[in-house]
């Protein structure tokens, strides 16, 4: 469903470098470390993870070939206390800021950060397939 989010991406479209897709410097800062510069899973601490970090180029894949975005957003957000025992932190604390309005998958509309968005996009920019 790439509906989700589009409002938010056409509002975010004008801040974003032209040279590099948006939310790629926010991944490589956050994320790249377990996950990889390439999303792979193969970041440079991951083998000291009691758990692989997941292949984050494989996202739509998994999930029929659409892109799952209010999961991804949940996921990386974290919400306190929604995923008990995951080895990932939650980035929410760290995201929390200005906010854009976004379309979730069953219609609602909603206040989301804005930096979760542009990271979540890149995500999407990483699918293979
Ligand atoms: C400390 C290492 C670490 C960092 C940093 C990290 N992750 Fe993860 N991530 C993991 C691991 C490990 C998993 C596998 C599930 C678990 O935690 O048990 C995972 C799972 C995921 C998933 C779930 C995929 C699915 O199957 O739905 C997504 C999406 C994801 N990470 C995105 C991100 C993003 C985006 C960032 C940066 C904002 C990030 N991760 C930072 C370790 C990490």
């Amino acid at each position: 469903m790439r509906a989700f989010g589009w409002l938010a991406l056409m509002a975010l479209a004008g801040c974003a470098a032209a040279s590099e897709p948006p939310g790629a410097e926010l991944y490589e800062s956050l994320c790249a470390g377990c996950h990889g510069v390439s999303g792979k899973g193969d970041g440079v601490i991951a083998g000291e993870l009691p758990v692989a970090p997941a292949d984050l180029t494989l996202l739509s894949a998994s999930n029929g070939g659409a892109f799952p975005w209010d999961r991804a957003m949940a996921w990386v957000h974290g919400y306190p206390d929604r995923y008990s025992g995951r080895v990932m932190p939650e980035f929410g604390p760290l995201l929390d800021g200005e906010t854009v309005m976004v379309v979730a998958e069953d219609g609602t509309r909603v206040p989301t950060p804005k930096s979760l968005v542009l990271i979540v996009s890149y995500l999407e920019s990483l699918q293979e397939g």
